[in-house]
């Protein structure tokens, strides 16, 4: 028998989104006849724009011809998407095409980054939080057994809750890689300048690299709120940032996103020697992955071009709305409600005593919504609850309908 990587066995039994879907289907099995309302995984249901979709048409229709015909495409992505993103979201923050790094989605570049650091690496995460940056580093080894809570002894969290706006605080222990994600996954928060210039600056200082998740900056909505860590002076040092095409055009399924890997990013090598980390992943995804496919790609460009900017913008503006009329709906049952303003995400403070798979199964029993317990987050999102403003807008109403006079 050949061993196996063990510390997969410190993994919690599923992962949270195919805990959810689980329990959504045996609640279907259960009860046939009512429709399940979907507000839990974040996934879009918005057709794609027509850009994309004409883009898509074009790309496949050159795939029939000799000329237009491509094979192995560059590992890195085609440069005329790189040349896009850099024109389009990283306009004077001096950011160069070959420090972007086309993928197929954040989730499996966030996921992989961790790869190219050493084993013995201290990450610190925030709490509650996306689980991927959590389980990825679990696989690694990085993270060690995790205690009752589900807190992994090898991991530094740092609380997000209501006491601190669900802004982080900056560590007490040294950390040598950091993950954020703002607006954030799940609570919805996001971070001034000023705070993100405060983590900038920890990091310089430290000798940290931060891995800055940024999928949801398209929902910003308010003046002053920093996009891309690279607003940061500094931040080119110490930052790689991460995006994707799924929550600002529909791309779930398609799969697309990238990665910024700005040469002055370096990581500490043998004899402390820095070692730039765009050498590093470049080799790694010459090496494991073959490239994003060019339809793909070039569907991902429609989303740079100004139709393609209106299309999606329309379509985010559809998602926010239901992001308000779900904040307004649990407000109205009299409970306090973050999140969903600058990002489509809205977190539910549950009335005390209530823990949050309880209330997922009352919700998914009682009303037919599924949602997803905020203790799936992390330890600090128990008593709290998380819905996405991703579902149609006929859907999030009527599930608002439902919700009222819900007796929790
Ligand atoms: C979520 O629901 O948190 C997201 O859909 C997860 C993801 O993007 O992978």
């Amino acid at each position: 028998m050949s061993r196996i990587n063990a510390h997969y066995l410190d993994l919690p039994g599923s992962y949270l989104f195919a805990e959810i879907a689980r329990r959504v289907q045996e609640h279907g099995a259960r009860d046939p006849q009512k429709r399940v309302i979907r507000l839990g995984i974040g996934d879009v249901t918005a057709p794609l724009p027509p850009s994309v979709i004409s883009a898509l048409h074009q790309a496949v229709d050159e795939q029939a011809r000799q000329e237009g015909f491509r094979g192995y495409g560059p590992e890195q992505g085609y440069a005329f998407l790189r040349e896009a993103i850099v024109r389009d979201a990283y306009q004077g923050l001096g950011i160069d095409p070959d420090d972007v790094f086309i993928g197929d989605g954040a989730k499996e570049d966030l996921g992989n980054f961790q790869e190219i650091f050493d084993q013995g690496c201290l990450v610190a995460i925030t709490d509650p939080v996306y689980p991927v940056y959590a389980d990825s580093n679990v696989m690694a080894g990085r993270a060690g057994p995790a205690d009752s809570l589900g807190r992994f002894q090898g991991l530094i969290y740092l609380p997000c809750t209501a006491d601190n706006n669900f802004r982080p605080d900056l560590p007490r222990r040294r950390p040598d890689l950091i993950y954020l994600c703002y607006p954030n996954n799940p609570t919805g928060a996001v971070l001034s300048r000023d705070d993100l210039a405060r983590w900038v600056g920890y990091a310089r200082e430290q000798d940290c690299v931060i891995f800055y998740d940024a999928a949801y900056e398209a929902y910003i909505t308010e003046p002053g709120i920093p996009r891309s860590i690279y607003e940061i002076p500094g931040a080119r040092e110490v930052a790689v940032e991460f995006r994707s095409y799924s929550k600002t055009a529909g791309f779930t399924g398609l799969r697309c996103g990238f990665a910024v890997v700005p040469s002055s990013v370096r990581g500490r090598g043998p004899g402390n020697a820095l070692v730039p980390l765009r050498d590093l992943w470049l080799r790694r995804q010459t090496t494991k992955y073959n490239g994003c496919p060019y339809i793909i790609q070039r569907a991902a460009e429609a989303t740079h071009t100004p139709q393609g900017k209106k299309e999606t913008r329309a379509i985010i503006a559809g998602y926010q709305e239901n992001a308000r009329r779900i904040r307004e709906g649990f407000q109205t049952l009299g409970l306090t409600v973050s999140g969903g303003v600058n990002a489509p995400y809205v977190w539910v403070r549950l009335p005390t005593g209530l823990d949050s798979w309880g209330f997922f199964d009352a919700l998914l029993n009682r009303l037919g919504i599924a949602g997803t317990p905020g203790v799936g987050f992390g330890p600090s999102g128990e008593g709290h609850f998380r819905l996405t403003g991703f579902g149609t807008s006929a859907d999030t109403q009527e599930a608002m309908e439902r919700l009222k006079g819900f007796n929790i």
